[in-house]
């Protein structure tokens, strides 16, 4: 039997470089104060993983795929063993705020688990997605997505709105944005489907720093020789 761990909600399993070890770290408890009321939406994928979480530093593609008019990389990425965080600064559409640019925080524990965070200055918003990724058969992953947007109604002018009211809008606000994130997902199933395995892959500066997050994830792989490596041109 495969280790395995109860964490967030859910239950993962380790079927690492070594199954019979375990790992040697723990998946974070992603909040420890109070856990955002998340909705949830499954999808199958005929892709890897690792494919799936490398859209988060393939910002090459933001644009023409998605019609992200900005993206930048002001910090990172950073890499700590297990985990690799990197910063994006994004104008994205944000129901039912339109167009935002905001900042978006991704953290990475394995290739298992994503906690992706959208804040933008000024604003009383803040929008979790919380991903993740199980192998349920070669080259097919099924994705967990986890949408909450969360609103501090404790100042400002929403202070004065009832916290029922609040509760109730925030729930609705919750399953427009889940609805935007499932929408950029189905932008990219096509691409992930159809992608062309090349090694080594050719990539540009452009194309954000989807070389350190390849590098970072091959510690989750065993060091046979002549296995397939899941890295495509993105
Ligand atoms: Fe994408």
């Amino acid at each position: 039997m495969l280790p395995c761990e109860e964490s967030n909600g859910g239950i993962f399993t380790w079927a690492g470089t070594d199954p019979d070890q375990p790992p040697s770290w723990a998946l974070p408890n992603l909040f420890p104060t109070a856990t955002p009321a998340l909705r949830f939406n499954r999808i199958e994928i005929g892709t890897h993983p690792q494919e799936i979480l490398e859209n988060n530093v393939d910002t090459a593609h933001l644009y023409p795929l998605h019609g992200f008019p900005e993206c930048a990389v002001p910090e990172g990425p950073a890499s700590d063993g297990h985990v690799f965080t990197v910063s994006l600064r994004v104008t994205r559409t944000v129901p039912p705020f339109g167009a935002v640019s905001g900042d978006t925080t991704i953290s990475l524990y394995g290739l298992g688990l994503m906690h992706l965070v959208v804040t933008a200055p000024g604003q009383q918003w803040q929008i979790d997605v919380v991903a993740s990724t199980r192998p349920v058969a070669p080259w097919r992953t099924e994705l967990l997505l986890g949408v909450a947007m969360n609103i501090d109604a404790t100042k400002g002018p929403l202070s004065w709105v009832p916290r029922q009211a609040m509760t109730v809008l925030a729930a609705a606000l919750t399953r427009l944005n889940l609805v935007a994130v499932l929408k950029i997902m189905d932008q990219d199933i096509p691409v992930w489907e159809t992608k062309r395995y090349t090694s080594p892959p050719r990539l540009g500066h452009s194309d954000g720093p989807i070389g350190p997050y390849r590098k970072w994830a091959q510690q989750f792989y065993p060091t046979t020789p002549n296995r397939r490596e899941p890295t495509e041109q993105g």
